[in-house]
């Protein structure tokens, strides 16, 4: 649930004040310092394996969680690995999303080896995996072995890709030739895309009531508030999860409107003015992209998220703003009915709905937090 600046500004509510002296005012205009560095470390290493990773660990994840861990002590090889502890039971009970984040984490790796003249041969899920549930085995082996092969164009996106959790233009519809740009980046994907009136309608609506159950169900909105990172300076200090920052933001928390008491309290202003603003955004989406899968192994997971972030890389080429909007696809309870509308209108031959997206026009936004390169290597 990211906020943006402007609808922030409600957070303050009617007559809250805060008494600023200096040291209120230098935390309120505090802006992540180190957060997003590692955007701009990508590309600066002379180990192979490490090049890659610097641009891997830029793919988008659910919630930001980065559960990538890598181990590097076999020469010449990566093994990828899931860290349990960065997983989301209550939203994402089976860690497909998680796994579908580890797949875009490769693809990006598989992209940036190219660029080198590396092709990044991969084993998936080595000593196998288990449906229900990930576990310690490796999620990868990668060697990566001189190629002659062409650089992948859409690298030249990675730097610049975004997922933009702010309001879309609902002036400027999305053309046919930018949906059909999608689609061409991931052949072979079963993906659907639309810009239809009635289409965008009905899921703006869908969308956004899969939004409110979410953030009307305690246990799963509670999975957000725990990796909320409030303000600039707990933002710097661990870069990942759903940064909220602003001086607005900054604003409430020292007004002590961020507290998780009240951030949790759906009667409260923090709570209702932060669902308002996330609401709105789904109601502004101008498109929609979605993508399929007729089985759901560990091994769909993974190649769909190759699939996604070469369109999100590809929308990013189109000037397109891109959010997914995972909620009802989520397989928790409470969403079942919306779960099983969205499965019957978008999957009308069975098989699983993947990933949905709206797209649009957006304003521009800074690179999201990441942990460094280095946080991420283990020796197992
Ligand atoms: C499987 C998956 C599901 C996601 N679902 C959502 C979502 O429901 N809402 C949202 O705003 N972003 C969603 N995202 C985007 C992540 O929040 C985003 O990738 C992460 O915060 C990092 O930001 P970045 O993509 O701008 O680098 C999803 C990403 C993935 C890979």
């Amino acid at each position: 649930m990211a906020l943006s600046r402007r609808k922030t500004l409600a957070l303050l509510g009617g007559g809250f004040i805060v008494a600023a002296g200096t040291g209120a005012a230098l935390e309120i205009t505090r802006t992540p310092r180190t957060a997003a560095a590692p955007w701009g470390k990508a590309g600066g290493y002379s180990d192979p394996r490490m090049q890659a990773l610097s641009y891997a660990i830029l793919a988008p994840n659910p919630h930001n969680q980065q559960p990538w861990l890598v181990d590097l002590s076999t020469p010449g090889e990566i093994t990828l690995l899931v860290n349990q502890d960065k997983l989301l039971p209550h939203t994402d009970p089976f860690s497909r999303q998680i796994t579908i984040g580890l797949g875009c984490f490769l693809e990006v790796l598989r992209m940036a080896a190219l660029e080198e003249g590396y092709e990044a041969q991969m084993d998936i899920f080595p000593e196998g995996s288990d449906a229900a549930a990930l576990d310690n085995r490796p999620v990868a082996r990668i060697r990566l072995e001189p190629t002659t092969a062409a650089p992948d164009p859409l690298f030249a996106h990675v730097l610049d890709r975004r997922s933009l959790k702010e309001p879309f233009d609902t002036t400027r519809p999305v053309p046919a030739a930018s949906l059909a740009a999608l689609k061409a980046a991931v052949p072979g994907a079963r993906i659907g895309t639309s810009a239809d009136a009635e289409f965008i309608a009905e899921y703006r609506e869908l969308t956004t009531d899969a939004l409110e159950i979410e953030l009307l169900t305690p246990h799963t909105f509670k999975e957000s508030v725990d990796v909320f990172r409030v303000g600039a300076r707990a933002t710097d200090a661990q870069p990942d999860g759903i940064d909220l920052t602003g001086p607005m933001i900054e604003f409430a928390r020292l007004g002590g409107q961020m507290t998780e008491a009240r951030l949790m309290d759906a009667s409260s202003i923090s709570f209702r003015e932060g669902m308002r603003a996330t609401l709105e955004n789904s109601m502004t989406a101008m498109g929609y992209v979605w993508l399929t899968t007729a089985t759901n192994t560990r091994a769909d997971q993974i190649a769909t998220g190759a699939h996604w972030v070469r369109v999100n890389l590809a929308a990013t080429a189109e000037g397109l703003g891109f959010q997914p909007l995972s909620q009802a696809l989520q397989e928790y309870p409470e969403m079942a009915e919306l779960f099983a509308r969205v499965h019957a209108e978008l999957a009308p031959d069975g098989g699983t709905v993947q990933m949905l997206c709206r797209l649009g026009y957006g304003p521009d936004v800074a690179a999201s937090p990441r942990w460094p390169v280095e946080a991420k290597v283990v020796d197992a």
